[in-house]
């Protein structure tokens, strides 16, 4: 059994990128993020997304709104953003507190400016295949892992689980591309599926991106598969200063006995999210500084 490295296959991306931005020209990229109350993971995420735009040489604005903020004031800031032309992109991290409408903060963002990939516009883009658009960061780093890690998808069957906006769905769109390193057969199962362990074990490439941690179990996986565990779940762990770890989606130890490859958590698609990030936000920047 192989481990597919996420930190690893990160850190030559960052180092890739960092290369590029100090060979920009016409000034540095920017990336505006908005976080919206305290949710320690939230928190986190935004704070390593941060840190990651600096050490490529990427300029990042965060504003952090509170809890009680409204839908409206939620839109003025996005505005702001929309029309500072030193901002190349913006990334409103997700979840919002439920009074807030969180499709409707995506579509608010300029197309352009959509590192994440989430408005409507990009996801129409990615259903069309142009690759002009942006693809959500972790669909396009699980993608990215695979093909890193020399697994090539085609004719092979992928099963995902989840069908989410943010991983689900646009990853399904990527495996099933009429394109080198894509062209799966694939299935997309949910909370309603019936039958479950009967498709995953059908798997030669299973996602899981439910957000349940260890629901996937060594005998729902086929002998020799490659799997990609999405699910970063905090739980409670007294042996730990934090208070808890995180673990995957997927039982680790029965699923490592069972798959070809396997990606851990954390340090397998979580450090790919962030460098998707910020590879999306340099293309922005060059986009937007396009000659005509
Ligand atoms: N929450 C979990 N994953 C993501 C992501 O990729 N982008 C944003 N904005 N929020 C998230």
């Amino acid at each position: 059994m192989d481990l597919i490295d996420g930190n690893q296959i990160s850190k030559a991306i960052i180092a890739e990128l960092k290369e590029e931005v100090a060979g920009l020209r016409e000034g540095k990229p920017c990336v505006a993020f908005i976080r919206v109350g305290e949710d320690p993971a939230s928190v986190s995420y935004v704070k390593k997304k941060d840190r990651t735009a600096r050490e490529i040489g990427i300029e990042s604005r965060l504003t952090a709104l509170p809890e009680s903020v409204t839908q409206e004031e939620l839109f003025s800031l996005i505005d702001t953003y929309n029309q500072d032309k030193a901002v190349s992109g913006i990334l409103i991290q997700s979840p919002l507190p439920p009074h807030l409408d969180e499709l409707a903060a995506f579509r608010r963002v300029l197309p352009e400016k959509d590192v994440d990939g989430f408005h409507t516009v990009n996801l129409g883009l990615l259903c069309q295949e142009d690759e002009d658009g942006f693809v959500a960061c972790t669909p396009a780093g699980i993608m990215e892992l695979l093909r890193r890690s020399g697994t090539s998808l085609e004719g092979k069957h992928v099963v995902v689980l989840g069908r989410s906006l943010i991983v689900g769905k646009p990853v399904a769109l990527l495996a099933l591309q009429k394109k080198e390193w894509a062209n799966a057969t694939v299935t997309v199962c949910h909370s309603r599926t019936a039958g479950l362990s009967g498709i995953t074990s059908q798997a030669d490439i299973l996602v899981a991106a439910i957000g349940k941690p260890g629901f996937v179990t060594g005998d729902m996986i086929k002998p020799g598969a490659v799997v990609i565990d999405v699910g970063i779940n905090r739980v409670p762990d007294s042996s730990r200063k934090s208070g808890y770890r995180l673990t995957g989606d997927v039982d680790f130890d029965a699923a490592a006995r069972r798959a070809s490859k396997i990606t851990p958590v954390p340090g397998g698609v979580g450090p790919m999210t962030v460098a998707m990030l910020m590879k999306n936000t340099v293309k922005a920047f060059r986009r937007q500084h396009r000659p005509g």
